[in-house]
């Protein structure tokens, strides 16, 4: 278990990244590939020409995102973004006091946490978590299984609590702060239905159900006395939370495994929204990994995404997010290997394993700043078995670059089409309002390059002016804490 915050979770070493008003000169680029440049190499000419994202283009593609959200904003199913509605209408206000629970399900961890607040003065007084590995079993297993076993751990969570430290009114019951990582038909603030599974996902007969009576039924049947205040996605979690220490949070944005964006919208600019309120504003979880137009796919993304588990969807997920990067350059390396003898004349068996090389391998390559590429050799010698020469293990750096390059910046002409969106409705940028992204995701906090090139495509669209207003800030691990708060917002008590 793990004591945390009582200000801020800005991670350190990121904190928050405002753009400056003035231009910078050039990229920070990965020093592999600064220095002498990989011999030519057609696949790979024509892969960097295939993954090109110039600033007009990447523009086409912040407008079509953009189209989109209009469109999914208008009827159900308008747009390729299904810009679900969440009935979050109110965002903490710092009030909040009492504990509440939050369960954060949308990876190979669930993490369970408890959160005693202490109303505008104390805010968090205290908290407990503990994160717990799902076996590949259980991420295609039943969902009796899946729930059955997250059940059973927050059961021996809360069995573990001090009393001393936290305190439940009497006559309550545990509420919980449920964060459902994955695309769901929200209904109320307390139910909604899994659209489709992403990630690896692939639990059976889920698709359709209500995630929350799944979970419900599970904590019964373990003698859970807890309800479900409040079922959020983690996007939805990361604003909530990050709202909680910073009043200019309007957007929550997460790079990591997968990816999402939720943001804070007018509720008159929202035609499917058919209640008679039409004042205020609410939280629309995008769901921008479904993107998929004029997306610059290669031969190597459309063959990983046949083989994927949800093939055809997600397609944005999948150029932009963690738990792709890696797979995709592992398949263009394999193609160079059988067809321009990138390591000589040998295919290693390992480079046909799917998987194999995975994102932080390429993060740890492009980060290699010795001068015979020495982490880049080691790396390609423990994971594909190869022994790799300098022209090689050049060569392996640019495809990363390639790939990691137009990841980020089309995650930056995204968040683009979002802060474009606010700003037609708010004009806050343009009166000098200070609009923060509350980030999270471990693409985002662990791959320099990543980041910067998405930092860059943003102020190329947005224009240094507006963006001088925009601050990114890396907010770790609020999800948890926002989901929490919500639970407390929407008690029934
Ligand atoms: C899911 C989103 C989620 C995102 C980040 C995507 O695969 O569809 O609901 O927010 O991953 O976890």
């Amino acid at each position: 278990m793990s004591l945390m915050f009582s200000s801020p979770v800005v991670t350190p070493a990121l904190g928050s990244f405002t753009f400056s008003s003035r231009p910078r000169s050039n990229y920070i680029v990965m020093s592999a590939v600064r220095s002498n440049s990989a011999s030519t190499c057609p696949i790979l000419t024509k892969f960097q020409k295939d993954c090109d994202t110039p600033t007009p283009y990447l523009r086409n593609v912040a407008n079509a995102i953009a189209d989109d959200m209009r469109d999914g904003l208008a009827v159900e199913g308008g747009g390729d973004l299904e810009m679900i509605l969440t009935f979050v209408d109110a965002l903490p206000s710092g009030n909040e006091e009492g504990l509440f629970y939050a369960l954060d399900l949308g990876g190979t961890n669930f993490r369970v946490r408890s959160v005693q607040l202490g109303g505008k003065k104390e805010r968090v007084l205290a908290t407990e978590s503990e994160q717990i590995s799902i076996s590949q079993k259980l991420m295609i297993g039943t969902s009796e299984e899946l729930f059955g076993f997250i059940a059973s751990k927050l059961a021996s969570f809360v069995a573990k609590e001090k009393p001393g430290r936290f305190l439940l009114e009497e006559g309550r019951k545990r509420e919980l702060g449920f964060t459902f990582s994955f695309p769901v038909k929200q209904t109320s603030i307390d139910s909604g239905t899994l659209s489709k599974w992403t990630k690896g996902f692939k639990v059976s007969g889920m698709e359709g159900k209500n995630v929350v009576a799944c979970l419900n039924e599970a904590m019964e049947a373990h003698g859970l006395d807890m309800r479900v205040s409040a079922l959020v996605n983690d996007g939805v979690g990361t604003l909530a939370g990050a709202r909680y220490w910073d009043e200019d949070v309007m957007v929550g944005v997460i790079l990591g495994t997968g990816t999402n964006a939720c943001y804070v919208e007018q509720k008159h600019a929202i035609p499917k929204l058919r209640s008679k309120s039409s004042s205020g504003t609410t939280i629309i979880n995008t769901e921008w990994g479904g993107f998929s137009k004029i997306l610059p796919q290669t031969i190597f993304d459309l063959e990983m995404d046949e083989t994927s588990l949800n093939p055809g969807e997600h397609l944005y997920e999948k150029m932009i997010s963690g738990m792709y990067l890696g797979e995709i350059v592992r398949r263009v390396l394999l193609h160079m290997c059988e067809t321009s003898d990138l390591f000589g004349h040998f295919v290693p068996a390992k480079l046909s394993t799917p998987l194999a090389l995975r994102t932080e391998h390429l993060c740890k390559m492009q980060e290699d700043n010795t001068d015979d590429l020495r982490d880049v050799g080691s790396i390609l010698y423990d994971f594909l078995d190869v022994e790799a020469n300098m022209n090689a293990r050049r060569r392996v750096v640019e495809v990363c670059d390639t790939v990691v390059k137009r990841g980020g910046r089309l995650a930056g002409a995204g968040i683009v089409a979002i802060l474009e969106k606010i700003e037609k409705d708010t004009k806050r940028m343009g009166s000098g309002k200070r609009t923060v992204v509350a980030m999270d995701g471990a693409l985002y906090e662990k791959y320099p390059q990543y980041r910067q090139y998405m930092q860059d495509a943003l102020v190329e669209l947005l224009g240094h002016k507006l963006a001088s207003h925009v601050a990114i800030k890396h907010t770790k691990d609020v999800s948890g804490l926002g989901a929490a708060l919500l639970a407390a917002t929407n008690s029934i008590y």
